[in-house]
């Protein structure tokens, strides 16, 4: 299981009767397996983590990323309606080009600058119009316990590197997340019973630079660590600038706000690092 769906199952399994599934175990892009699922579990509610999550590799393999991304969460909000259940998808910060220079609200328009964001965007519409039933989660930076993310590639690369320092965009401006955080955001909306698309990032905005300091700060690993700018780290996607989340509905409709980046990444270097 990857990163979210794996600290979703840990966090949701012991006050809900939870099945956590692997790929394996359910193909989002098979419905016939959907079906299946859905027939036996008949679930109230399905939160879909899955996703084809390379964004440079998502531009050599468009279709799969379409496939995933795109056509297998409508899979899901498909059978999400046939079943009467409701569906959490969630999304992503990249659906933005980041040229707005102020954070994202809801209502902001869409524009994004590469195929996973494309794919990304598609698989939102289409769970929109499949179901009335749908939660939109839009989140970004993600870090958890489990799976690939940025707090345990710099530490790993950090402790690999024989040099003495190590070099890390400071150009891209977002909003580091904590999949804790974002899974008890899930849970607080969903009891809104208030279904559309939601914004869900910790507060406050850094760059990967920054980021990267402040995870090597608290994980006391003695390297310096330099600026460098996106074109020179020559990735096969472009990624936003600027793509900050502002938890606009969260805190108008509801009053709740989420913690900041750097609490929240203090508190995950405490208990899981
Ligand atoms: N990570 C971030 O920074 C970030 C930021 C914003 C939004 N998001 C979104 O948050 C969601 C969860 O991301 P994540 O970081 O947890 O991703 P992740 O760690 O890459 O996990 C994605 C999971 O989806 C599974 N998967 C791939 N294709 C599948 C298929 N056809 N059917 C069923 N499962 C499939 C993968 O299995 P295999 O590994 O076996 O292929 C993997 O377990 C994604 O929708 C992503 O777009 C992530």
């Amino acid at each position: 299981m990857g990163l979210l769906g794996s600290d979703a199952v840990r966090l949701l399994s012991p006050i809900h009767n939870v099945f956590g599934l692997t790929k394996n175990e359910l193909n989002i892009t098979n419905t016939t397996s959907i079906n299946t699922i859905f027939s036996n579990i008949k679930p109230d509610i399905i939160i879909n983590c899955a996703g084809y999550t390379n964004v440079d590799n998502c531009k050599k393999n468009v279709s799969l990323a379409n496939e995933i991304n795109a056509y297998g969460a409508y899979n899901l909000a498909n059978a999400s309606k046939k079943y009467n259940s409701t569906i959490v998808h969630i999304s992503t910060d990249y659906i933005f080009d980041g040229k707005k220079e102020k954070p994202y609200i809801e209502l902001d328009k869409p524009n994004p600058l590469n195929i996973y964001g494309k794919s990304k965007l598609l698989g939102e519409k289409l769970v929109s119009q499949a179901t009335p039933k749908h939660y939109i989660i839009r989140t970004s930076w993600l870090y958890g316990k489990n799976g690939n993310n940025f707090v345990k590639t710099i530490i790993n690369a950090s402790r690999k590197s024989t040099k003495n320092e190590l070099k890390v965009v400071n150009d891209q401006i977002g909003s580091p997340t904590y999949s804790i955080d974002l899974i008890n955001a899930i849970i607080f909306i969903i009891k809104q019973k208030s279904y559309g698309t939601y914004h869900v990032s910790n507060e406050g905005y850094c760059s990967w630079y920054d980021f990267a300091k402040k995870i090597l700060q608290l994980s006391n690993i003695n390297k310096e660590i330099l600026p460098m700018c996106s074109e020179e780290l020559e990735r096969p996607a472009i990624r936003p600038k600027y793509s900050v989340l502002d938890n606009y509905k969260l805190r108008k409709q509801f009053n709740y706000t989420l913690r900041a980046w750097d609490k929240a990444l203090e508190d995950y270097s405490e208990k899981e690092m």
